[in-house]
């Protein structure tokens, strides 16, 4: 198999990513967040977007909150459709696996089978099946966890 890597820049989302963001949300989503909800989104304490770009081209991002430093709780990840499979999702979810301790968790609908698959690609468990958990669609929702194999004081890392 032809393994291709796309290198790219992982940095907090901005105002100015958010034509992109939405572009990229709107193309992968079955019932895609507006802005005004993405913006609510973003305001709530702990939660960040992280954008993955080359250039000045916004290619994906993560949107996860924290509880406490060390779990953090994906709300939503996205590629362009047509970047993906160039491991910039693996980035994304590498860029939250920095923090020493930390434990990360994504609850996924139960027929989104590419993300199952890239979740245990990154080496998440399904640890959970949550029954009716997700809105839409209206399916079950399978809780991925992934646990740092270090254990950490919680001192270092980022917020
Ligand atoms: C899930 C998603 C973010 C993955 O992004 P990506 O950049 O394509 O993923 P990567 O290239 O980093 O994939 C890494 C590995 O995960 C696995 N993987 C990723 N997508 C896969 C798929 N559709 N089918 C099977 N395996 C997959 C593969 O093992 C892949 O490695 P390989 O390409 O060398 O085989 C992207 O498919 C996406 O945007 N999906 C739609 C949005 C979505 O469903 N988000 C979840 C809601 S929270």
């Amino acid at each position: 198999m032809t393994m291709t890597f796309i290198k790219v820049h992982i940095r907090w989302c901005v105002r100015r990513d958010m034509p992109d963001v939405l572009a990229i949300e709107k193309a992968s989503s079955v019932a895609p967040c507006s802005e005004e909800a993405f913006l609510a989104i973003n305001r709530e304490r702990h939660t960040i977007t992280k954008v993955a770009e080359i250039g000045d081209r916004t290619l994906g991002f993560v949107t996860y909150r924290l509880h406490g430093k060390l779990h953090a709780e994906i709300l939503n990840i996205a590629v362009d459709p047509v970047m993906r499979r160039n491991q910039i999702g693996l980035q994304l979810i590498d860029s939250l696996k920095r923090v020493p301790g930390r434990k990360i968790e994504a609850i996924i609908g139960e027929h989104n089978t590419g993300t199952h698959l890239f979740f245990q690609a990154m080496e998440f468990k399904a640890v959970k099946v949550l029954r009716r958990h997700l809105v839409e669609p209206d399916e079950d929702g399978y809780l991925f966890r992934w646990e740092s194999p270090d254990a950490d004081d919680g001192s270092s890392g980022e917020p």
